[in-house]
């Protein structure tokens, strides 16, 4: 201990000597009087010593530090500056990031979708999720038997509203404003009495396509989604139009595309519902089926987003865990 203290004494007052700037002052600081400098040391050094040598040498301790101090004191004040680097702030630095959350899958999916429409003159329009049953069914043709009006696919409210099974109602509540033309891309949740399994679930989300205009035709229904389906799956997409039935529409047709799967080889996906709006919707909204025609089409965001991913059960889409989101 004798011999430590003694040449950190003499190191101590040659450096103190040798200052000639406030730079030097600083680093005289952080070498001897920082909490992590020489005389800190010394001091944890102290405290290890046996009791009886302790007196001796707190004192000269003491001492020897008290005296570099005001030493210390008077350089500072030579040396004007008092400014330490602890309190430089540097405005240079790059701020932190802040965590922030990130936009879902699915609302991600259905942007990219609507954008798509709207660079084809399509203007987007929402509707209520709570819908009349006039709206939902009654106006888009669906006889007073038809079994989508069942209780176990509609969540009823009361006799006369619902959670809207589909987001069609939202076409009707267009064409009552509006007339022709008509170009609308309508997105939004729907919902269905179902039992939740991989496969399907009580909510999800639907994008609704509408266009009425004096000589709209099937070709150019073909046209549009097809142009959709090549941005949105990739160019050299497969796909076919199948005849189907919907109430509201007359001809119709579903569109499946080809979905290469690396373990069976790939099959055929249905992504959407489509057809010529039938005249009997039109007469329900006011619009003369005589002078115009339309077409429209719906399609499923999840599955959309399930098979463009290569996920494989829904539910993973709605458990909000985060080790899945953070991927998107
Ligand atoms: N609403 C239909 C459904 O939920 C989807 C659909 C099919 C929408 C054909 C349409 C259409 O606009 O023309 O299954």
């Amino acid at each position: 201990m004798d011999k430590k203290l003694k040449e950190l004494s003499e190191e101590v007052y040659r450096e103190l000597e040798a200052i000639q700037s406030n730079e030097q002052l600083e680093g005289f600081r952080l070498k001897f009087l920082s909490r992590k400098g020489a005389f800190a040391q010394l001091f944890e050094e102290f405290k290890l010593l046996p009791k009886e040598e302790k007196p001796k040498y707190g004192q000269n301790l003491n001492k020897f530090r008290q005296d570099v101090n005001s030493k210390y004191d008077e350089l500072e004040k030579k040396y004007a500056s008092s400014v330490k680097s602890e309190d430089v702030f540097d405005y240079s630095l790059p701020g932190r990031k802040k965590k922030t959350g990130s936009t879902h899958i699915i609302t991600q999916t259905m942007d990219q979708i609507v954008e798509l429409f709207k660079n084809l003159g399509f203007n987007v329009h929402e509707g209520p999720e709570l819908e009349s049953d006039y709206n939902n069914f009654e106006a888009l043709n669906f006889p007073e038997d038809h079994p989508a009006r069942d209780m176990q696919d509609t969540f009823f409210v009361n006799p006369g509203f619902l959670l809207r099974t589909h987001t069609s109602p939202v076409q009707i509540r267009l064409m009552q404003k509006q007339q022709p033309p008509i170009r609308a891309i309508m997105p939004g949740k729907v919902y269905r009495n179902e039992a939740i399994s991989a496969k399907s679930y009580c909510l999800f989300h639907q994008i609704e396509g509408l266009y009425v205009d004096k000589n709209v035709t099937f070709a150019e229904l073909k046209g549009t989604l097809v142009y959709f389906a090549q941005q949105f799956f990739g160019q050299g997409l497969k796909y076919r139009f199948r005849p189907s039935f919907f109430p509201f529409t007359e001809p119709s047709a579903e569109m499946d595309i080809w979905w290469e799967t690396p373990e069976k080889g790939g099959r055929w996906l249905e992504i959407l519902g489509c057809g010529m709006v039938d005249p009997n919707v039109l007469r329900n909204v006011g619009i003369d089926p005589e002078i115009y025609t339309g077409y429209a089409f719906g399609m499923g965001v999840e599955r959309t987003c399930l098979s463009r991913y290569g996920m494989s059960d829904i539910r993973t889409l709605f458990d909000n865990d985060k080790r899945f989101l953070v991927q998107f």
